[in-house]
């Protein structure tokens, strides 16, 4: 089921999320349907705050081709090891319309259960290394302008405030 996106500055986006503990038919369904809502907004990652459930998982799919080769869930995620710099530009479905240089790690390893409860590791570089630490931050309650200097996230917050005035924030 299509969920709909929650868009900043709803709290339970900047709120940490509760650990999963149960493994069942909820959880597989509540993953379906962060992906099913993350294809329909052409995401390539998406937390589940991000649809209004504060629970710690995050499914990602950098090709959003929908195979399910490329589909990556990581419930109850760590980042075990990071390290190098990189610096890309990152854009997020709670921020719409919101792009800018976010400075991340260069390659990360996650540690994280499968919908069964299983243990794996993953280690990421580039744009995966990117998504994870993004989408690992949703899980603590951040979202990405918090992780540049204040002055431009403070830029950031000031275009939103407008268009939020103007009606041009949904
Ligand atoms: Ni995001």
């Amino acid at each position: 089921m299509i969920r709909e996106i929650v868009k900043y500055p709803d709290p339970i986006l900047q709120r940490p999320t509760e650990k999963v503990a149960e493994f069942d038919e909820e959880l597989r369904t509540l993953a379906a349907d962060m992906f099913e809502s993350m294809y329909k907004a052409a995401g390539i990652g998406l937390a589940a705050p991000q649809i209004g459930v504060g629970k710690r998982i995050t499914v990602i799919d950098l090709n959003n081709q929908q195979n399910a080769d490329d589909k990556i869930v990581l419930v109850n995620p760590e980042i075990t090891h990071s390290e190098g710099r990189q610096v890309g530009e990152e854009g997020c479905l709670s921020l719409p319309d919101i792009r800018d240089k976010v400075a991340r790690a260069a390659k990360v390893t996650v540690k994280a259960q499968n919908l069964a409860g299983e243990w794996f590791e993953m280690e990421g570089t580039e744009l995966l290394a990117r998504a994870f630490q993004h989408e690992i931050d949703h899980l603590d309650g951040i979202l990405f302008p918090w992780r540049m200097s204040a002055l431009k996230r403070d830029l950031i917050l000031r275009k939103i405030r407008k268009l939020q005035k103007t009606g041009e924030w949904k």
